[in-house]
């Protein structure tokens, strides 16, 4: 077991004070992190109890570590971000760990360099864990198959984004406790959200009760079916904004993914406001104490009203900064599993 020890200015370990949190005892033992589909609810545990530990790290007048000297994390972006990217280089370097950010467009990528050569160029300069984003569904796989450093899925295409949605459930367990039988409603273009997908892996495995919301147009019915071996929670599909707020706990609204509408499915903007922006008024049939999240970046005005983003309800702010310490948690977890 790595100890998690409190660094001074120069990086180096400098002992563990009292009272300083214990890193849970279980053991995380996947080589790579491409989707919440893969995680047992014990893993989901183990993930929220470092995280806490992660948060007391950041909290400390030094807030860093060096537990992960020595360990060389790389980012490779092939799709633009600000939450995933900079947190995952604020979690790294919390923990001690090299770091190293490649884009894909100042990359020899723009040179016509294919995916798993690059991968395999990364492994070959050093690097112990990958985290990557790319446009194609699947490309982390890809990329996983061809390493042997440990690959983190930054989010690719439509398929998963997984740190989002266990960053989503830290930060709901944080406001309601545990998430079994809590209604959750995830609202807008689920056909092309990862975020919806993982999110839904994931809270369905934690006992929650899951509905997608959206245009018909984008609202995969094969969701509802998804087989999931652990968990009690549900899936339920529906059009209807107003029926799928009825009682809800916590609701999630969901980028208008204007990149990605392609064929059309998107009825006008007008319409989709109409429908299904998410307001103050509308929220009048969820729960009186119903969060309000957001994975970002928000269209304000689109999928939601500028006045529920900036909301008392809206907690999207706490989620981007539970991103730094559920991506430690992460780190910490795959790194330690790579040392045994
Ligand atoms: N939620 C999310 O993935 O945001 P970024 O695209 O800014 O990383």
């Amino acid at each position: 077991m790595v100890s998690i020890k409190p660094a001074n200015s120069a990086g180096t370990e400098v002992g563990q004070p009292q009272g300083a949190p214990e890193p849970p005892t279980t053991v995380w033992a996947l080589k790579d992190l491409l989707d919440t589909n893969t995680l047992s609810m014990k893993d989901l545990e183990l993930v929220f109890e470092t995280t806490d530990t992660m948060v007391e790290v950041r909290e400390r007048p030094v807030g860093r570590v060096a537990t992960l000297r020595g360990t060389t994390v790389v980012t490779l972006f092939y799709e633009n971000s600000t939450r995933t990217r900079a947190s995952f280089e604020i979690a790294a370097k919390a923990l001690g760990a090299d770091v190293i950010n490649l884009a894909a467009a100042t990359s020899s990528v723009g040179k016509g360099e294919s995916l798993v050569d690059t991968v395999r160029t990364i492994e070959a300069v050093g690097a112990d864990i990958l985290v990557i984003r790319h446009p194609g569904s699947g490309a982390a796989t890809l990329a996983a198959r061809h390493t042997n450093a440990s690959v983190i899925n930054g989010g690719d295409g439509a398929h998963a984004h997984p740190t989002q949605a266990l960053l989503d459930l830290y930060t709901m367990r944080q406001h309601v406790g545990d998430l079994e039988h809590r209604k959750v409603v995830i609202v807008g273009d689920v056909l092309h959200s990862r975020v919806a997908r993982s999110n839904l892996w994931a809270l369905r495995k934690a006992g929650a009760q899951v509905t997608l919301c959206g245009p018909s147009t984008l609202l995969p019915r094969s969701l509802e079916s998804l087989p999931v071996h652990e968990g009690a929670g549900t899936c339920r599909v529906t059009s209807n904004l107003g029926e799928a707020l009825e009682e809800a706990d916590i609701v999630m609204a969901l980028r208008i993914q204007r990149e990605r509408q392609e064929q059309g499915l998107l009825p006008s903007l007008r319409e989709y406001i109409r429908n299904y922006q998410i307001t103050e008024e509308r929220l009048g049939n969820a729960n009186p104490n119903a969060l309000v999240m957001h994975p970002g970046p928000m269209n304000e005005g689109v999928e939601i009203s500028p006045e529920v983003a900036h909301g008392l309800r809206s907690v999207v702010r706490e989620q981007v900064a539970n991103g730094v310490a559920v991506r430690m948690a992460i780190l910490f977890l795959m790194a330690t599993a790579r040392r045994r």
